[in-house]
């Protein structure tokens, strides 16, 4: 009999693909007779992409393939706002998607399509799969507070006859099956609550339901409540936690200045410094970070600090005018102190004993990495579904400082800005920065937890060779 095939079509942009890849390396590693297919989407413009896949071609694996999928047509995508304008990126890849599917199957090819493994931005490949009656699965990024929020502003839409888009702007609270406090409107993610984005959201659930299952990049210890409510609901598909799948390989690239950044850390004493970063997309206007430096200088930490200008395009923009921005006679005050930085290589920051603490904007990806590596985290989430991260790490889990929850700020956001003080961003600093605190206790109990969780017999490693086994037998 011929080997199963595994196909994954991860969203595209560098931080939704590398997430796939670990998890399709997991799937090789785990049964030789397995292959795996990663089908790329690319963004028109640089995320990272294309230097990620080189990097994965310089170390060939066995059974593992990747194959770039072109758009079959790029016409402008005039009728859609910044919500929708994604899925209608991702629709334009479908005809391909489907004729290579349909190229592996046929008689010749060497192995058997087992199943397909979709990026929950990219449903309308599960009609794809539908059509060839290809059993699929949905993987998500994202955690499982996520998750459940989609699901249930479905279930609000669908079985309750509400009308979501009415909880945006307000200050109601919403109870959520799958979370144990109440979860403030404030901090749903926006494209639930804009109209054309929410009917998005809202096709994207109808869909997840007609999936074979549901794997999120988490692990049953993080988010507890969550995943068990989630595992125990028999009204959605199968949920498999099988995270965190995390890249903390070193990456072999703009080595220079990676090696500049560890050279400056390594004469840092043990977890004295405060990380700041705010993912590919993360930036401020001036006035945020005339305080944000204001509470670096006063709260007498040394700090690395990723500061990026707004950008929609390419993830190495910085800034070529740090005097300007910044308030006059900051950088000579703190050059013995701080170091400003443009892109942030993350993993080897978190991972390097001297980081004591991280301002994050709680992208889920960072969050998983802050809590795998031990480093306590500050919030500033900004845009995506970041401000329901931060809820979750802040009042559900307790395990993060809160500096704001419901801060947003991205190139396409239009509403007004808030200006967090000085003051308020520099207790917080002092807060994450504590030595022995409960937050800390708690981050490296659960730093533990997360490496258990991935090895042999721990929780996401059994639901992982779960899923393996259901997607096989399907
Ligand atoms: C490995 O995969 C093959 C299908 O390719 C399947 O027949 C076999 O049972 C799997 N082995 C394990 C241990 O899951
Ligand atoms: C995992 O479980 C199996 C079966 O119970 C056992 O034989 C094995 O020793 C366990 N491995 C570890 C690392 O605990």
């Amino acid at each position: 009999m011929k080997n199963a095939e595994i196909i994954f079509v991860p969203a595209p942009g560098r931080g939704h693909l590398i997430y796939m890849v670990e998890l399709a390396k997991l799937f090789i590693q785990r049964n030789e007779s397995v292959s795996v297919t990663i089908f790329i989407i690319k963004f028109p413009f640089d995320t990272g992409v294309s230097s990620y896949m080189k990097s994965l071609s310089n170390h060939p694996m066995p059974r593992f393939t990747i194959l770039e999928i072109p758009p079959s047509y790029s016409e402008l995508y005039k009728s859609h706002n910044f919500h929708t304008l994604f899925s209608a990126f991702i629709e334009g890849h479908v005809t391909n998607v489907r004729d290579q599917v349909m190229a592996m199957r046929q008689p010749d090819y060497p192995t058997r399509v087992a199943g397909l493994v979709v990026d929950i931005f990219c449903v309308s490949m599960i009609d794809v799969a539908k059509e060839l009656s290809v059993p699929t699965y949905v993987y998500s990024a994202s955690g499982a507070g996520f998750l459940s929020i989609v699901l249930h502003l479905q279930a609000m839409t669908d079985f309750q006859e509400e009308d979501i888009s009415e909880y945006e702007n307000s200050d109601a609270q919403l109870s959520v099956p799958y979370f144990r406090n109440q979860v403030p409107a404030k901090v749903l993610p926006a494209i639930c609550l804009d109209k054309a984005g929410s009917q998005l959201m809202l096709l994207c659930a109808r869909k997840f339901r007609e999936t074979k299952g549901l794997i999120i990049n988490t692990f049953a210890e993080l988010e507890t409540y969550a995943v068990e409510s989630l595992m125990t609901d028999n009204k959605i598909p199968p949920v498999y936690a099988v995270g965190p799948n995390l890249d903390i390989s070193a990456g072999d690239e703009d080595c220079d200045e990676v090696a500049d950044i560890l050279k400056w850390l390594d004469e840092k004493p043990l977890s004295s410094v405060v990380f700041l970063c705010f993912g590919s997309f993360g930036s401020f206007p001036q006035d945020q970070l005339k305080e944000i430096a204001l509470a670096l200088e006063h709260s007498g930490h040394p700090f690395l600090w990723s500061l990026r200008p707004v950008s929609t395009e390419s993830h190495l923009k910085k800034y070529t005018d740090l005097d300007e921005i910044l308030p006059p006679g900051f950088l000579e005050r703190t050059s013995g102190t701080g170091k400003i930085i443009g892109w942030a290589p993350q993993v080897a920051v978190l991972s390097h004993p001297a980081v004591g603490g991280f301002v994050s904007h709680c992208g889920w990806n960072s969050i998983l990495e802050s809590v795998w590596f031990g480093v306590p985290m500050a919030t500033w989430p900004l845009y995506a579904e970041q401000q329901l991260n931060a809820f979750e790490m802040v009042n559900e889990l307790g395990m993060a400082v809160d500096i704001c929850i419901d801060y947003e700020h991205h190139v396409f956001y239009k509403g007004e800005v808030k200006i967090i003080d000085s003051k308020i961003v520099e207790s917080k600093i002092r807060e994450v920065m504590e030595d022995g605190s409960d937050i800390r206790k708690k981050v490296t109990e659960i730093k533990g937890k997360s490496r258990n969780a991935m090895a042999e017999n721990g929780s996401s490693c059994i639901n992982l060779g779960r899923l393996i086994e259901d997607i096989i037998a399907s």
